[in-house]
């Protein structure tokens, strides 16, 4: 008969196995690879000593292969709960160096043990993925593991924050659940998310392409907009979702965390009185007027390589959390267009879902003309813009800075479209579209003299703040460098608003 020593023994022999994922060996080819091991990542990721696990003695059940005789304590998973600056976070971290971090049926029962625990509890669920994908000994055990997620990450879906980190690879039908998450984030040169591999895609399309440039880091935050944030580190990456869990509520029941600053709530700056320059096709940076209001300065930017025509992301006014969702003049001149919409529109139902009052930074030439443009559909990638902004029931603050031209006026939370408070500075121009086109259309025939005269005409008359004040569509014309203490004050005045719309099981934006 075993003695009490024998089973405290016992119990150390099992939990050092597990600690061990899948050997020394293993794990020091995790790090020649440049990567760090599931455990190492939590604790970066996680408040010191915060990191409680669960099931760490999973083992699989499977017997095919040869597998009955390889069974790894903890099966590849590493999960639990922790803190991130004292606020509960579910976690699971994939342990490539067990099976190449694979999804098992035993291992999926931990990671939905986890999703369903966040919801229980109310907080978020951060995934760090590094896995070859479906356990190929398991068969469609491992598939049916994955459309199980899938399936909590949809019920999930606007009632916890869900996060995903990419540090290895990510293939295949495995990249669904990350893409059903709220967030991507991505290291650079180190992890990579694809459909199919390059292998697949020179034999099917005889394209060649690398890895990285086809499912890396950069590829999904510049081009492909799968991906939202990305580190030059792993330790950069988990501390950029550090970060992000700080802006964020635990749940869609709780308002975010409110973070008193140091920021004198009436700061004024006068950089930004003359920050819009006086001739209107001359480009500026948004950012500056962004980073100027925000507490401290402190602007954490979403999707920052992607559609940069609009700048998402968030800060805090007055220690709350608000989205910022701002044209941008130095990049095509702040146009609205098909990859810009649809960013604007995701990240705009986020904060909507998760009680994230967003402010609106508006200088819009209107939507980009084209034959791409159109053939693409930015009828219908517009028009979720337009439905998100709509349809958000949080407080939202407008503040038209120069122009706010046509369609995409009405698109940037204008007062038509439920705003709360619209501010515009003294350079806005609102109007049905620019002077010179506008002239172009009403004076036809007219000569260059008569058009030039008439563009200045127009310009008096309609490119201003002052007809959309007169009809109440703008609250006030504010001094740009007034803009932060504006905000606040607005944020404050909105901060018990309630709207309720009539019955209905969901809308059906334009997707
Ligand atoms: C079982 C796997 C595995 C898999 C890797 N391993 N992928 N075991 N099932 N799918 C094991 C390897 O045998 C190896 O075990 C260990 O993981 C590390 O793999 P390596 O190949 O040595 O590592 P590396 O060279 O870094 O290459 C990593 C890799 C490659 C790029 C991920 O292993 C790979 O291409 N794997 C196959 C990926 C794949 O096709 N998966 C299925 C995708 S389809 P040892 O014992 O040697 O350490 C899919 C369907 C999901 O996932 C559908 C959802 C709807």
């Amino acid at each position: 008969m075993s003695t009490l020593k024998d089973k405290f023994q016992d119990l150390d022999k099992r939990n050092s196995e597990a600690l061990l994922g899948g050997g020394k060996e293993r794990l020091e080819k995790q790090h020649s690879a440049g990567k760090l091991t599931a455990r190492e990542r939590l604790a970066i990721l996680l408040d010191p000593g915060s990191f409680v696990e669960i099931d760490k003695l999973v083992k699989h059940r499977c017997s095919d292969f040869g597998m009955e005789n390889n069974k790894i304590t903890g099966d590849g998973v590493v999960s639990g709960h922790g803190k991130i600056d004292g606020r509960l976070v579910f976690v699971f971290a994939q342990d490539f160096t067990v099976f190449g971090g694979t999804l098992s049926g035993a291992n999926e029962g931990k990671i939905l043990k986890v999703m369903e625990m966040a919801m229980r509890m109310g907080a978020p669920i951060i995934g760090l993925n590094d896995s070859g994908g479906a356990r190929i000994q398991e068969g469609v055990q491992s598939l049916a593991g994955y459309a199980d997620i899938f399936h909590m990450n949809v019920k999930a879906s606007g009632v916890i924050p869900q996060i995903s980190a990419i540090l290895g690879p990510c293939a295949g039908g495995a990249v669904y659940s990350p893409a059903l998450t709220d967030f991507i984030a991505m290291t650079k040169e180190s992890s990579y998310m694809f459909v199919t591999g390059p292998d697949v895609i020179k034999a099917v399309t005889h394209e060649t392409v690398t890895k990285e440039e086809l499912g890396g880091a950069m590829t999904h935050n510049s081009k492909s907009g799968v991906a939202h944030l990305m580190g030059d580190t792993e330790e950069k990456t988990l501390m950029i979702i550090r970060e992000l869990v700080g802006f964020l509520p635990p749940n869609n029941m709780e308002d975010p965390p409110f973070k008193p600053a140091m920021d004198d709530p009436n700061r004024e700056d006068e950089h930004l009185q003359s920050l819009v320059p006086d001739d209107p096709n001359k480009p500026y940076d948004m950012m500056s007027i962004i980073e100027s209001v925000v507490d401290n300065h402190n602007f954490l930017e979403i999707m920052p390589h992607y559609a940069k025509n609009i700048i998402t992301g968030f800060g805090r006014l007055g220690g709350k959390t608000v989205g910022i969702v701002a044209n941008q003049p130095a990049f095509l001149a702040g146009v609205l267009d098909i990859n810009s919409s649809v960013k604007g529109a995701r990240f705009v139902r986020f904060c909507d879902a998760f009680n994230i009052p967003l402010i609106s930074l508006v200088d819009v030439p209107g939507f980009l003309p084209g034959i791409y443009q159109e053939f693409g559909g930015i009828i219908k990638h517009g028009a979720k813009l337009l439905y998100a902004f709509s349809e958000a029931t949080v407080p939202k603050i407008t503040v038209i800075t120069r122009k706010a031209y046509g369609g995409a006026y009405c698109v940037m939370t204008s007062k038509h479209i439920g705003a709360d408070v619209n501010f515009a500075y003294p350079t806005a121009e609102i109007a049905v579209m620019g002077p010179e086109g506008a002239v172009n259309i009403v004076f036809r025939n007219r000569s260059d003299e008569e058009k030039a005269g008439a563009v200045e005409e127009y310009r008096e008359t309609f490119a201003n703040p002052y007809k959309a004040a007169e009809l109440g569509y703008i609250d006030e014309v504010i001094y740009p460098r007034e803009t932060r203490k504006k905000l606040i004050t607005a944020l404050d005045m909105t901060q018990n608003k309630s709207v309720s719309g009539p019955p209905r099981k969901h809308g059906n934006i334009p997707l």
